[in-house]
């Protein structure tokens, strides 16, 4: 049976997310077109970001599946929406980093790009009015965002596990994955499950041979050629020249 949108049940930066009828397990995941960066201080928008960062997290979340990694994607039912597992999500921003950039390169004083040994994972605390802070392993038990420390070394490994693919899906499409940030929630069955969104606007993407990059930085940096770079993201994941 078809099924059908009912009442908001939140809105935020990027997405719109409803309830489903009769469903009380699901929820309807809406992409907005706005851009937002440094928690909505700067904002912006473009005709079809929206329909680009769906199909890229749908995408992105077929080929996860298909490497034995569960995520709440259930079906898409336009080009800018998605029924998924409704979720309780973990207050937690799990970012991964291949190489140093951002806001870990600027607090250790190192240059933007630089090599790491080997994949780092860190925690954010999610909330927005605390500007999302860097969450040490014990500052998020004290904050008793996951009950046990177990829980960190599963949001840890599987991390690790998402870079892997996600990793050589991007290498395909001739994107170095620098860095990218995830969410996982809860289902029913107290299953930890990746949630929300893998688009330009939670990944660092840059060219494997010029170094050019394609994601939210060049709109966080007023870099020029946003709506382009999303696109090209797309088309060269579908393998689409661009
Ligand atoms: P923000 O809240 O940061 O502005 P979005 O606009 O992307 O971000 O809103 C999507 C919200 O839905 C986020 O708060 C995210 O944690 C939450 N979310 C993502 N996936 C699920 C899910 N499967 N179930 C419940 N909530 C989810
Ligand atoms: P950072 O270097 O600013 O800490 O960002 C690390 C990665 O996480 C980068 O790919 C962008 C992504 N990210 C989000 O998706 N949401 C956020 O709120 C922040 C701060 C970063
Ligand atoms: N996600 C945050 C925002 O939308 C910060 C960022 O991506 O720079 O404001």
């Amino acid at each position: 049976m078809e099924k059908v949108k009912a009442e908001l049940l939140y809105e935020g930066k990027a997405k719109k997310m409803y309830a489903v009828v009769g469903r009380p397990e699901e929820v309807w995941v809406e992409y907005k077109d706005s851009l937002t960066a440094f928690n909505a201080q700067k904002t912006g928008s473009f005709a079809g970001k929206g329909m680009i960062n769906a199909k890229i997290t749908s995408l992105l979340y077929g080929r996860l599946k298909k490497a034995g990694i569960p995520t709440h994607l259930i079906a898409d039912v336009s080009d800018t929406e998605m029924i998924c597992e409704k979720l309780t999500i973990i207050p937690l921003e799990v970012v991964t980093r291949n190489r140093l950039a951002g806001s870990t390169a600027k607090k250790l004083g190192k240059d933007e790009g630089t090599s790491l040994e080997k994949p780092l994972v860190e925690f954010y605390y999610k909330d927005d009015a605390l500007g999302d802070p860097f969450l040490s392993d014990d500052q998020a038990l004290m904050m008793k965002a996951v009950p046990a420390r177990a829980d960190l070394e599963i949001l840890k490994t599987k991390a690790l596990e998402i870079n892997r693919v996600l990793r050589a899906e991007f290498e395909k499409a001739g994107l170095e994955l620098i860095d990218f940030k995830l969410e996982f929630g809860r289902n029913a069955k107290n299953e930890i499950v990746l949630a929300d969104e893998v688009s330009p606007d939670t990944c660092r993407l840059w060219d494997f041979k010029t170094g050019e990059k394609f994601d939210k930085d060049r709109f966080r940096r007023d870099l020029g050629k946003v709506e382009e770079s999303y696109q090209a993201v797309l088309h060269r994941l579908k393998g689409e020249q661009s």
